[in-house]
Formats: structure tokens, sequence, C-alpha cells
């Protein structure tokens, strides 16, 4: 049920927008994204309005702005990131392009003797989550400073008889401690606390599934056997009934060890009506020489569209009577540049073109694409879906096709230089390497595909190592990650470099590895401490003719943000120690980047 009393959030392109609209929701009232294009009608609608964050600089010419009528709207007003550098430029503050870059925690310190409704509660020094290169220089009539950090002067700021409020920071990401309460002092400036739930969410789109798919038609779902697709099949079933809704498996040959007969014997026994189909030959044929990022990811959409074309045929199923649904989430939206200012950090398989032509045709249900994984979660525990499933690491579509770097050798040789003069200067004395490989990262909001930097093993706190990588990723642009070699205390004066081909046996030797991570994080029941670890196989390594392995465990809530995950050291030896017994593998390396500025997969 929608509340007359609503939030907007004006999306500015920032992998955030969403997520704000999201976290405010879960905060209790209901959110609406709107774009920055609106007639100043639409913006009157709503309680509050929140400016998100977004990738572009409000002094360069093609930015997203707003009418000035806007600013004289008699509303709270929230921006964020680039929505509060908007929000002072408009009212008569001033934005440069900042010296210092700042991505990752800051501590906001708050001005005791200033104090404000949307930081009640708050404590004076907490920590945030800052992603900005351009900064406020100076603020707009009527606007004080609430709230510095060591980087950031007007970190918060705020115009309290108007109710308009400014900070540089991330308030929506679980990094940013106390965020949710900023949030939900917003919510109470605005008057619309206790306005929505994700019950109502599910009862509005039981409905609205109940409409899009009318009766004749039936559905039939690609499933992964992930949470995403089993709460998307249990609500498509609670919607339509069991017997309309007909689930597909396709094995691509990029699924893990024994997943697709373990999937089969689960989902059966749930009751689902699951028919599997091998199309693994299809798949390592299209993709054994393939290395781009973006054009693996592009074949994977494309050869699932064609298989499921097929399977349908087999299956007998009257494309004209059946819908295909799928169980996207949010962040695969956002991320493929969803909206119209956000810049495309990864294309997700199931947002290729042919998939957006279906959508615009009608002939997709996506019952969960507003929802992040944590939402996911709480809806497959309404619909009855067991705990175990419900605690499955999140898989992407592509499977282990992301998690095969099979890109050219590229050693950006001007980097290492760089990196030991930044080491030494700040009197890190850690061995450093650079890998001959790029990967992709998500920086300023910006899709980057940039080197990851090597340390050796040096013995220290993951603490110290935190500090260093993110040292190491603020300074030197040409590097979006850091990973450490676990027990390796001297580093080679140059990493191997193998060609690793998209074919089954580097699959089959990938699952290996992969199987071992899995096996021992379960034994140990760290599993359920770490949000999802993806196991990456790179053709960069100790020996020639051999591979490395990057173990990249994370914490996250919703996988728009992540913090790497700090493993207990024995453990950690432990799966080395076995990984490094498969003789294909010569190295493993762990990786210290969090998202920003690394994405969450390699690829
Ligand atoms: P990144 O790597 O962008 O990942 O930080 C965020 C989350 O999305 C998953 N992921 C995908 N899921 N299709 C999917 O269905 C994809 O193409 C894809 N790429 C990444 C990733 O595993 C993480 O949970």
């Amino acid at each position: 049920m929608k509340s007359d009393k609503k939030i907007a959030v004006i999306d500015f392109g920032g992998q955030y927008a969403h997520l704000i609209a999201s976290r405010v929701r879960r905060l209790g009232a209901y959110t609406e994204i709107v774009s920055n294009e609106e007639s100043i009608e639409k913006y009157k609608e709503y309680s509050g309005i929140i400016l998100s964050g977004g990738p572009s600089s409000v002094y360069e010419p093609d930015a997203p702005l707003l009418p000035d009528a806007f600013f004289e709207l008699n509303k709270p007003i929230l921006g964020i990131c680039y929505g509060h550098q908007l929000l002072m430029q408009k009212l008569g503050g001033e934005v440069i392009s900042s010296n210092s870059k700042e991505y990752g925690p800051a501590s906001l310190h708050l001005l005791r003797n200033e104090s404000s409704l949307l930081t009640a509660g708050v404590n004076d020094q907490t920590i945030v989550w800052m992603s900005h290169g351009d900064e406020v220089t100076k603020l707009p009539p009527g606007f004080s400073v609430k709230g510095e950090s060591e980087h950031c002067r007007y970190a918060f700021v705020s115009n309290e008889t108007e109710k308009k409020y400014g900070i540089q920071f991330h308030p929506e990401v679980t990094h940013s401690i106390e965020g949710g309460k900023i949030l939900s002092n917003f919510i109470e400036i605005c008057g619309v606390a206790n306005t929505w739930n994700l019950k109502s969410f599910l009862d509005q789109e039981i409905a609205v599934l109940q409409t899009k798919v009318p009766v004749g038609k039936n559905v039939f779902l690609l499933v992964s056997g992930g949470v995403d697709s089993s709460v998307a099949y249990l609500l498509l079933a609670k919607a339509l009934g069991k017997e309309r809704v007909k689930g597909l498996l396709v094995d691509t040959g990029f699924m893990r060890k024994n997943e697709v007969s373990d999937l089969k014997a689960n989902l059966n026994s749930m009751g689902f009506d699951l028919t599997v189909w091998d199309a693994s030959e299809a798949f390592y044929s299209g993709l054994k020489d393939k290395s781009e990022p973006e054009e693996k990811r592009r074949i994977v959409g494309d050869l699932f569209l064609s298989v499921q074309a097929k399977a349908v045929e087999s299956m007998k199923l009257d494309s004209d009577n059946w819908i295909l649904g799928q169980g996207t989430i949010y962040p695969d939206t956002i991320e493929s540049g969803g909206t119209k200012h956000s810049h495309k950090i990864k294309t997700h398989h199931n947002r290729v073109p042919a998939i957006q032509d279906l959508i615009e045709a009608g002939k997709i249900v996506e019952p969960i694409a507003d929802l992040y994984k944590d939402e996911v979660r709480e809806l497959g525990k309404m619909l009855g879906l067991p705990d175990f499933w419900i605690e499955r690491h999140p898989f992407p579509g592509p499977g282990l096709v992301v998690r095969m770097i099979a890109s050219k050798e590229n050693r950006g040789e001007k980097i290492l230089p760089r990196l030991e003069a930044l080491l030494t200067s700040r009197n890190k004395p850690v061995g450093a390497g650079v890998l001959p490989i790029q990967s992709v990262g998500v920086q300023g909001d910006q899709r980057s595909y940039a080197h990851a930097a090597v340390l050796s093993d040096p013995g220290k706190s993951w603490k110290e190592l935190d500090e260093i990588s993110i040292l190491i990723t603020n300074s030197i642009k040409e590097l979006n990650r850091v990973v450490f070699m676990p027990g390796v205390s001297q580093l080679p004066s140059r990493f191997a470099y193998t060609e690793l081909k998209m074919d089954q046996a580097h699959a089959d030797l990938l699952r290996e590895a992969d199987a071992i991570v899995n096996r021992i994080i379960f034994e140990k029941k760290i599993h359920k401490e770490i949000w999802q670890m993806p196991v990456v196989l790179i053709p960069a390594s100790l020996k020639e003719g051999t591979y490395g392995i990057v173990l990249r465990p994370v914490e996250s809530r919703e996988a728009m943000t992540a913090n790497f995950y700090e493993m207990d050291i024995s453990i950690l030896s432990e799966i080395s120690a076995e990984i490094l017994k498969l003789e294909a593998i010569t190295a493993v390396f762990y990786d210290l980047t969090h998202k920003p500025p690394g994405t969450i997969e390699w690829e």
C-alpha cells in the first residue's frame, strides 16, 4: 500500500541513488526514485527530497542540474555528496575539484555547539563513508558548518530554519556506522515515519504479478539455484499458483563443482517443476578465446537467450502463452547503468540488449528487481525458504565466467617505481609488485579497469594492511586493487604470465580450488560471517605454465559497497596450503580492497 506521505530520491546517477531509496524504505518511509528533469509540480508531491550522489562535477557544462524553482520549495531537502555540492552551488556557495580525492572511511566530528535535528542522537565522533573528488569551499548564506572530517571542512552543513541539509559522506552505506540514524532523523523531519514495510511490498507485488501475468499465461523461470531466483520463484508461485510456474536451469559449464546435481535434488524436493538443460558445449566454444570482460558478459547473455529459446522449443512451451521470469535484483539493474546518469560499471548478463527488448515488449517479469539482497533474504524467510538456503552466498549469473580472468598480458611497467616510492616515503616496509593484468573496479562512481598492487606478507595486522591498501588506491589511480601473498616474505622480481582459456580444463581447475575454499569455510563455520567469497583464477603466478588464485572474501549487506573480510590467519594458511597442492597453481593472493575502489568480482 503506497502512502501519500513519501520521500523522493532525485537520481544523479551515483551507484548509491537506489540504495538511499531502499534504506529509507527499510527505515519505514515509502520512497520513490525521481529524475532531475521532472516538473516542479511532481516534486511538490513529496514530503521531503533527497538529492543523491553522482559521478558528475557540478561545475561541468553538462552536469545534471535542477531548476531554480526547485530550491525555493518549502520542503526538507537532504543533499548527499554530489547532491550536497549541487545544493551548495545553487544556493550561492562554491564547489571546486579537490586536490586530495577521498575514498573510504573517515571520522566525522560533530561540532557540539552547533546542534542539528539531522544528527540528533548521533555520537560526536562517528565513522562515515566518503567517495568524492570535489569539495565545497564556501557556504551559501544561512548555512553553517555542523560537522567536519580530517580532509573535508564542510562534511556536514545545514540551514536548520529552512530544513536544508548537505552532507559530503554517504549515510546510506552500512560503513557509515550511524548513517541509518541520520536517515531516520531526516524521515522524522519530513514527518513520514512508519509509512512502509516489506510486508506491504509483498502484498503490492502479488497484485502487480496477477495483473502482469493474466490468467491463461504462465511463467517460465530461469533458475540458478541462488537465493534470488528461488525467492522470485516462491513469490511467483504464491501470486500465480505452483502449476503456472516452470523452472529451467541452464548448465553453462561454468557452475561450481557438483552444483547442478545438488541443486536439482534440492529444488525437486521443494516441489519445483525443474528442467536442467546442459549447454556447456555452447558456452565453452562461444567463450574459448575471449578475454574482454564486457565481451564475455555479452556472449553469456546472448547464449542464455538462444539456449533458452532452444529449451523452450524442446519443452514445447508455446511462447505466446509463456512469459520469462527472472530473479534480477536491484544491484544488477543499477550497476548496469540502469538509471539515466549512472556510468556503466558492468553489464550484468541479465541486462543485455536482447533481454531489455523482451522487457520492453512486456515478455519478462522480474518480481524482485526493486529489492536488495538483504530484503530478498528477508522476503525469502517470509515466504518459507529454509535457512540453509537463505544463507547461501550470492553467486553471479555468469558464474565462473567472471571469475576466470583471461585478460591479455599488461605489465603497467611504470607503476611499480611509483608504488615503491610511495611505500618508502610513508615508511611502510613491505615488498611490492604489480600484477601483469587488470581488473574491474569502481572509483568515484565510475568504472575503472586497472592493475592490482601485490604486497609480500609483512606479518602485520589486518588494520595495518587495510591502511596500506587504502593509501595505495587513494594515491595511485592506475591501481584499483591491492592483494597480498599470505606466507610469502619475498616477492618475485616479475610475476609469470600464462595465457588462460575459457575452456573446460581451466573451469575444472577453478572448480577444484573453489571447492577447497568452500569446504574449509563451511567446516570452520566462517561462511556466515562472509557475505560472498569469489575465488578467482588469474593468469599470473610464480611459475610459467601455472596460474594464480585470488581469494576475495567480503563483508557486505547489499553488494553496492563491501569491506574485505579479515580472515583468521590459521584458516587462511590452511586454505592457501590446500590450494597450493593443486599442481597448476603456484600463487595464492588475498584481496585487501574495499568496494569502492574494487568491485566484488574481478570482472
Ligand atoms: P560487483 O562485482 O559489481 O558485484 O561488485 C556486485 C554483486 O553482483 C554480482 N554480480 C553479478 N550478478 N550477473 C549477476 O547476476 C552478473 O553479471 C554479475 N556480476 C556481478 C556479484 O557476484 C556481487 O554479488
